[in-house]
Parts: structure tokens; C-alpha cells; sequence
């Protein structure tokens, strides 16, 4: 038998707590997106139904909800090193207001270069093929699209609109109930994996359809007007963002402080917050892509 002895255990133990603290850069998890997509595909009118199983990639299977990870799933490549920064925005320390000129930029000082800046750049793509002006040479608008529906997901994480000083929560080391981890990785991930465990016997179909029905009866009186815009914009990612830092502070952070331990209180005040977030960005995504994909001018594929 394999005998690895203290020492070497503590190793492998460390690169295990390693690897779970350096997912916790991602969006929402893997079950985050895939809720989101999920809840905007409901949504969407027939032409963008349409638009968007024409630019889906063959490996979807038509399913849109099947790509919405592909963003993390290729950041950290090196061919890809670029889009890092197009997660998230951070605030400066203890701002809880968000403001796109001052807050809109990478860590060298690139303007533009965030989560709301990004949902910008791939609408305006999106918008060409609308147009029929698209030309595979232009831009690739397979991942533009799969671009755009993950940056929505993201944005409506609160964290990824946090503080600049702790990475949107991610140096902030925390338990979750008993194991160790960081606050921005409770809020990718933590929070879903208990919920799916706690109130959906493990499936995650159940929690999609459980917000679903929120949407329509429990929230219907706000939800009618999450996706609009204002001054007839096509994507409007800033008063999303302002939402989230808001909620950041007042939920995320609040009681967090590093070395807290996070359990029943923490978990059931914050969950309806983390489903409400999940709900608004399935619908917006879905206007967005119906106000991107409507105009009757398209010469397209017909
Ligand atoms: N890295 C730095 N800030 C971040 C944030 N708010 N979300 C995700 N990753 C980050
Ligand atoms: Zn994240
Ligand atoms: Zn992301």
C-alpha cells in the first residue's frame, strides 16, 4: 500500500485547499450560469431563438445553457490571458456605489476593460449580424454570444462587483459551515451547493424551476420590468452593477469578516438574494438578446 506519511499528506492537503481557493476566481459556478442561461432561454422570442441556435457552436447541441461556462472554462489560457479582467468591476474599498468611468478599467489602467465594459463590446458585435453586416472575418460571433451570456451571469454576482482591496471577497478567508474557503467562492458556489443539497434533493432542474416559478408568481410585480432599459438602449449593465454592489455590502460583506464562520443564518438570510440574482440575470440576458436580435432587416440565412 501507498504510504505517503504526514509530510507528504500535509502537501497533497494544501494543493487540495489550493485548487478549491483558485476556483473561487470564476464567475458563479458552473450550476450559476447554467441557471441563468437556463431561465433566459424561457424568454426568448422566436427570432432570437432562432439567431441564437445559428450561432451556437455544434458542441451546444442548440442549448445555450450548455456554453454559459465556456468563459471560465478558457481564462486562464494563455491565448485567452486577456479576458480576466472582463468578469468583474470592482469599487474602491468600502465605496458601495459603482460609477463606470471611475470603476471601468483592468489593473493596469486599460479603460473599458471590465464586466460591464465587456457586455458593452459583445452587444455591439451582436448587433452586426443583426444588421447582416457580419463577416465571419469581423469578429467571431459564437464567442460573442457565449461572451455576452456569461459577463450577464457575472454581473448580477454581487462580489464580482466588490471591493478592489480584497479582490470582490476573494482574499477574504472564511468557513463555510466547517470548511475553509473564501467569501467570494460561498458566493460562486457555496450558497447553490447547499441550497441544491438542503432544499432540492441535489438537482439542480429543481432549483431552475423553483426560481421560474418565483419569476411569475412570487416576483411577477418587479420582474415584469427587469428588462428594460432606459433611453431605448440594447444592454444596459450599469444599474446591474450598481445593484450588486449595493447588495455586496449589505449582504456579502455584512458579517463576513475574515476568519468568520458562515453557517444557518448566513446561508438562509443570503439564499432568496442569490436566487433573486440568478432569476434577474436569466431575464435581462433574455431582453437583451431579443432587443439585439429584433429588428426585421436582417438579410440572414433564410
Ligand atoms: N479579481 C479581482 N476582483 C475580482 C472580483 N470582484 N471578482 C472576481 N475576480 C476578481
Ligand atoms: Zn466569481
Ligand atoms: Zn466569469
Amino acid at each position: 500500500m501507498l504510504r505517503i506519511g504526514t509530510v507528504g499528506f500535509l502537501w497533497v492537503w494544501r494543493i487540495l485547499v489550493l485548487l478549491q481557493l483558485s476556483s473561487g476566481i470564476l464567475g458563479w459556478g458552473r450550476e450559476g450560469h447554467y441557471a441563468t442561461c437556463r431561465i433566459a432561454e424561457e424568454y426568448l422570442t422566436k427570432e432570437a431563438k432562432a439567431a441564437v441556435k445559428e450561432l451556437l457552436p455544434n458542441s451546444a447541441g442548440g442549448d445555450l445553457a450548455s456554453v454559459c461556462s465556456w468563459a471560465d472554462e478558457i481564462r486562464h489560457s494563455y491565448h485567452w490571458h486577456w479576458t480576466g479582467p472582463l468578469h468583474y468591476v470592482d469599487t474602491p474599498d468600502f465605496k458601495c456605489n459603482y460609477d463606470y468611468c471611475r470603476d471601468c478599467h483592468d489593473l493596469a489602467g486599460n479603460k473599458d476593460r471590465c464586466v460591464t465594459g465587456a457586455i458593452y463590446n459583445y452587444t455591439k458585435q451582436l448587433m452586426e449580424f443583426d444588421r447582416g453586416s457580419y463577416s465571419a472575418a469581423t469578429y467571431n460571433l459564437t464567442e460573442a454570444l457565449m461572451f455576452l451570456s456569461h459577463f450577464v451571469g457575472d454581473v448580477h454576482q454581487p462580489l464580482h462587483v466588490g471591493f478592489t482591496g480584497d479582490e470582490g471577497g476573494n482574499t477574504i478567508i472564511v468557513r463555510w459551515y466547517r470548511r475553509k474557503t473564501n467569501l467570494h467562492h460561498v458566493w460562486d458556489n457555496m450558497i447553490i451547493d447547499s441550497a441544491l443539497k438542503t432544499f432540492y434533493q441535489s438537482d439542480l432542474t429543481n432549483m431552475i424551476e423553483a426560481i421560474q416559478r418565483n419569476i411569475t408568481d412570487g416576483w411577477s410585480n418587479d420582474a415584469s420590468s427587469w428588462g428594460n432599459c432606459a433611453s431605448n438602449q440594447t444592454a444596459c449593465p450599469d444599474p446591474y452593477a450598481a445593484e450588486s454592489i449595493k447588495l455586496a455590502c449589505k449582504f456579502a460583506y455584512r458579517s463576513a469578516t475574515p476568519g468568520s464562520t458562515l453557517e444557518d443564518d448566513y446561508f438562509l438570510s443570503r439564499l432568496p438574494v442569490v436566487e433573486q440574482r440568478l432569476a434577474q440575470g436569466g431575464v435581462r440576458l433574455a431582453a437583451t438578446l431579443n432587443r439585439i436580435f429584433a429588428s426585421g432587416d436582417r438579410v440572414a440565412a433564410a
